[in-house]
Parts: C-alpha cells; structure tokens; sequence
C-alpha cells in the first residue's frame, strides 16, 4: 500500500491532496504520512514479536516530536546520540527504559542527562568514555547500565560516509580488544554491564553483513558469558536501506528471519536502532518552481527547495525521485534540479530526465523523510521549513516554518560596536 499516490493526476498523501496543504502552508515543506510511518514501524517490529525485543528508533533520521510521539504509542523506544535528543524524547514521552544512548563523543553533561533520566543503556565506545561514565555515576550515586559498542570490523557495502563498522571508522571498540574492556568494566563499582552493541552502516542493501556482524557478537556474548559476565541485551543498531531508486534492500521481514535463526535459545534481549527504514519512504519534501533557464550546456530547474532543506543530493550524490504534485502532458527535458543557494554543489538532482516544468508548478522530492529535516540548517539565513504530518484527509502542522525573528534568536550586538 502506498500513501502517496495519484488521484485524478494530482498527488494525494493518504486522502489529502498535497497541493491544497501546498496553498496553505507555502513551500517548502516537508510532508509526512502518519499511515506509512505507522505501517513501517509495524512492519519492523511485528517480525520480532516472537522473541524478547526492543525497538528503538534511531531519531537522527527524524526527531520530530509528533513522529517519535507516533511510535512511543506503538511501544516503541529510541536511540539517541545527544542531550538533545534525549530532551525531545522525553518531551514526546518515550519511556526512559526504552532508551538507548550511543555516540563516539558523549559529553559528560549528557551522561549526567542520562542517567538523571534513568534511560536503559549508555553505548559506550572507548575505554575513557567508560571510565567516565563510571565516575559520573558515582558522584551521582547512581548504577550505569552499560553495553560495549563493538567494532565487528565488517564490510556493510555502502557509502562511506555511513559506513561505521569497519576498523577504520572512529566507532566503537576493536572487537578482539573488547573482552579486556569488559573484563575492566565489570570490575567498576558504578556500572551494570549487561549489552553488546555494535552498528555497522546505513543504507544496507544486504542482509549478510547484519548477519555476519551478529555472528561475531554472539561469539563475543560466549566469551563474556564464560568470564561471568551476563549478557542480557544484543543491540544490533540500524541501517536497514530502503529503495530510492533501483534499490531492492531485504524487507524487514526478511532480516528479522535471518537474526532470529541465529539467536534462537539464547537468552537475549533484542534491541534494533532502525531509522531510514521507518521514516525515508513515509516523508517527502514540497517545492516550488521559481524560474527556468537554459543555457548552451544545460537546462536549470530553479525551486524554492535548496541543499541547506535538504543536504543528500550534496552530501552523497543522492539519488532522490521527483515527481509532479499535478501530472500535466509535459515535455520531458534533461535538466539539474537545483535550490536559491550561492554554491554549484546546491542541487536536488542532477542531469535528470525530467518533467519540464513551469515557474509556479510544484514538485514532491520523493524518500525524504529520513535524514532530510533533521539535516537541515539556515545557510543562506534560509528560514527551516515547515513539517506537516498527514492523517486521513487532515494535515497538521507538526513544525511551524521559521520566521526571521528566529534567524537571529540568541544573536546580539555587543556594546563595542553600538
Ligand atoms: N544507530 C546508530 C548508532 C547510528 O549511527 C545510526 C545512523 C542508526 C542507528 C540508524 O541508521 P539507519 O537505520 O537510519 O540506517 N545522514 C546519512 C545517514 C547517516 C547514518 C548515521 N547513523 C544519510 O542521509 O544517508
């Protein structure tokens, strides 16, 4: 089922034509569909029903409070990486037993946050971070409970900017080191140890590097068992992909039969960080056409959308799919799609073949609900759009679009310069 379709050739999100939310919001904006995000979150975590399991939405892929809210009711829980997503979490009432905290560089007031908030496990990820947070915890008189994120040292076969889990990447611990780590850590009087983490990369279009990765964690979980420290918890982290284009990634079911195999008997506790997989396909992001121009070498779409809306394209050659909100008999042109921003490197798409589209006419900027809001920034001093969460035939906007007045906040001009 999908939740962005045509009726009558204009593009509806569940029952409510886009254009019309286009008319009263304005453009830019990023637009998402409370049935697919709702649908994605059960297709992920329905497969595990069976075994003992958490799943913990990664929320840098999206951390609006009405999304993180929608799968806080469906019993799900998150993975942060900052204090302020932890604020957020708690704002949109997500049990604290059901947060995991991960990040190389946790700062010592986010640990405190942490354990203030009682979450359910720090993902430590270097010797010294576990030592600290041993200390923190001490001085609080508290007990943090703790797993290890190893460095499994696998190949995920994606982009390397999101690729984390081989022994170059800056995270987590070198898994043939882990077991003195351990050893060191369960001998400290201000932590429970009780998980192996480990997150190899985003975007994974196979299900063997996930299972590879869990094999060498569940021989590590042996290992600790033998030295007399109970495991309970196995967090395999994120990077379910999803398909952008040609993509064809294991569906969730898929995935959860292959590490369901492998953990069978054995005495954990699941806990999964998926975040594209739940929010990329259930968002997109609404633009305008401001102008045409061709040159000799090439035609430019101008839309009110830039990189600094939405930084994949820039960042990683992204492919995202754009698609008329109103399909008219077009022409179709090959064409760079591109934003208002003082850079070449501003741009939606590149040499595509493309609708020709008129000034005025909008556009849906497909897969963007993942990593798309939550990347944004005001370069330019372009105000952060607006976010708007589809029910039914209802919208809601979840985030209101900045105003000047929120460009500046904070900002102030010391008396010297008076
Ligand atoms: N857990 C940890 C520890 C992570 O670092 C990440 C993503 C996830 C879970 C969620 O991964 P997912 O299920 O969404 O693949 N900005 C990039 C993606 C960066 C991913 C960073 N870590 C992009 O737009 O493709």
């Amino acid at each position: 089922m999908h939740h962005f379709h045509y009726v009558d050739n204009e593009l509806y999100c569940e029952d409510t034509p886009v254009q019309r939310i286009a008319q009263e919001v304005g453009t830019p904006f990023y637009l998402y569909s409370h049935a697919t995000l709702k649908m994605h979150f059960e297709a992920f975590d329905s497969p595990f029903r069976d075994v003992p399991h958490i799943t913990c939405f990664s929320m840098k892929s999206n951390s609006n409070l009405a999304v993180i809210r929608l799968f806080a009711l469906e019993g799900g829980g998150v993975d942060i990486v900052s204090g302020g997503e932890l604020y957020r979490a708690l704002k949109a009432e997500v049990d604290p037993g059901k947060i995991v905290f991960s990040g190389v560089g946790k700062r010592p007031e986010d640990l405190a946050y942490g354990l203030d908030s009682d979450i359910l496990m720090f993902n430590t990820e270097s010797s010294q971070e576990i030592e600290r947070l041993n200390s923190i915890a001490g001085e609080m008189g508290k007990k943090a409970r703790i797993a290890l994120r190893v460095n499994p040292d696998v190949d995920p076969e994606t982009h390397p900017y999101i690729s984390t889990g081989l022994r170059e990447n800056k995270f987590g611990i070198d898994i043939r080191e882990a077991p003195d780590q351990y050893a060191k850590a369960s001998k400290m009087p201000n932590l429970e140890v009780m998980g192996v983490s480990c997150h190899i990369g985003s975007q994974l279009t196979q299900v063997d590097p996930f299972v590879e990765a869990l094999r060498k964690l569940l021989s590590l979980v042996d290992k600790l068992r033998a030295m007399d420290i109970p495991i309970r918890y196995l967090d395999l982290g994120g990077g379910l992909g999803i398909t952008y284009d040609q993509e064809e990634p294991p569906h969730p079911t898929e995935y959860a039969e292959a590490i369901k195999k492998e953990v069978k008997g054995l005495d954990l506790t699941l806990i999964f960080e998926p975040g594209r997989v739940i929010t990329g396909n259930a968002g997109i992001l609404v633009t305008k056409v401001l102008y045409t121009k061709s040159t000799d070498e090439k035609n430019f779409l101008i839309v009110d959308a830039a990189m600094n809306d939405l930084i994949r394209p820039s960042l990683y050659s992204s492919y995202h799919a754009i698609q008329p909100v109103v399909k008219k008999g077009r022409r179709v042109i090959k064409a760079d799609v591109v934003g208002p921003i003082c850079e070449s490197g501003d741009f939606l798409a590149k040499d595509r073949e493309i609708d020709a589209y008129e000034p005025d006419e909008l556009m849906a900027v497909m897969s963007a609900g993942a990593y798309g809001f939550t990347m944004s920034s005001n370069y330019n001093s372009r105000p952060r759009v607006a976010e708007v969460m589809v029910r039914g035939d209802q919208y809601h906007v979840v985030r209101e679009r900045e105003r000047y007045e929120d460009l500046i906040r904070g900002e102030r001009i010391p008396d010297f310069l008076q």
